[in-house]
């Protein structure tokens, strides 16, 4: 498997580069501008060590991959799927972590989005061969970024086909201590993008930066 991200750069495309590479999976971390790739992915191996991550534009990414991260802010979405729509491979997986998140005051909201949610707006914007999963919607980048620290939570997935599911639990099944929970078709993400709001605001109410989830209840999987 070869995965991609679009926006790689960013905190939370480094989190998931760092955290999958050192599982195993080849990455390639893509951005609009190659050097800024170089850079990224001479910061993450300075500091973890070798893992098989390498640079490249979005574009080049999002060809030579079949499995496609997307990682951008969501305001931009929408002009970053226009402009590489006829990259993605037939068939390739692409995996939603994008968060309609607005701040008034600091304090999170969703901005509403007509499709219902970040994830449900990506699969309008997509070719039918394409399938499409979301998840790593609510852990915070900066703990994905630690890879000395356990994960120690769950990490919902949904998606627009059981296929599709099943692809992306399998893909995070290979990050110790995460555990992947299939939560249903793609509009699950409506609720899913609330919990990230939901989060943040436990962060600021408890002064902690890492809040994220476990549940309870579930036989062992
Ligand atoms: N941060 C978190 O804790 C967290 C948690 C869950 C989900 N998410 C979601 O993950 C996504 C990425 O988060 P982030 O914090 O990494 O965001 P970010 O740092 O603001 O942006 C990520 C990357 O997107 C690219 N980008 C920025 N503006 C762009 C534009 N107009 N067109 C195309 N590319 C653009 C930039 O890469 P280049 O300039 O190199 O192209 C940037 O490094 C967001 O949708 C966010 O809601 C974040």
């Amino acid at each position: 498997m070869q995965l991609g991200i679009i926006g790689g750069t960013g905190t939370e495309g480094r989190g998931i580069a760092m955290r999958l590479a050192a599982a195993g999976v080849p990455v390639i971390l893509g951005s609009r501008s190659l050097d800024r790739a170089a850079s990224a992915v001479a910061a993450i191996l300075a500091s973890a060590g070798t893992l098989p991550i390498e640079a490249a534009t979005n574009g080049d990414a999002i060809e030579r991959a079949d499995v496609v991260v997307l990682s951008v802010p969501f305001e931009c979405v929408g002009a970053v799927l226009d402009a590489h729509r006829f990259r993605f491979r037939q068939a390739s997986l692409v995996i939603d972590v994008t968060v309609p998140l607005v701040f008034a005051g600091g304090t999170p909201s969703l901005a509403p989005v007509a499709e219902g949610s970040a994830a449900e707006f990506v699969r309008a914007r997509l070719a039918g061969a394409v399938r499409l999963a979301a998840t790593f919607k609510t852990i915070p980048a900066s703990t994905l970024g630690r890879l000395d620290a356990p994960l120690d939570c769950d990490e919902f997935v949904c998606g627009d086909s059981i296929e599709a599911r099943d692809a992306a639990v399998a893909l995070l099944a290979r990050i110790p201590t995460l555990r992947p929970l299939d939560a249903g078709g793609l509009d699950a993400a409506r609720t899913l993008e609330r919990m990230t709001a939901l989060a943040i605001t436990l962060n600021k109410r408890y002064k902690a930066r890492a809040a994220r989830f476990r549940v309870v209840g579930l036989p062992p999987l």
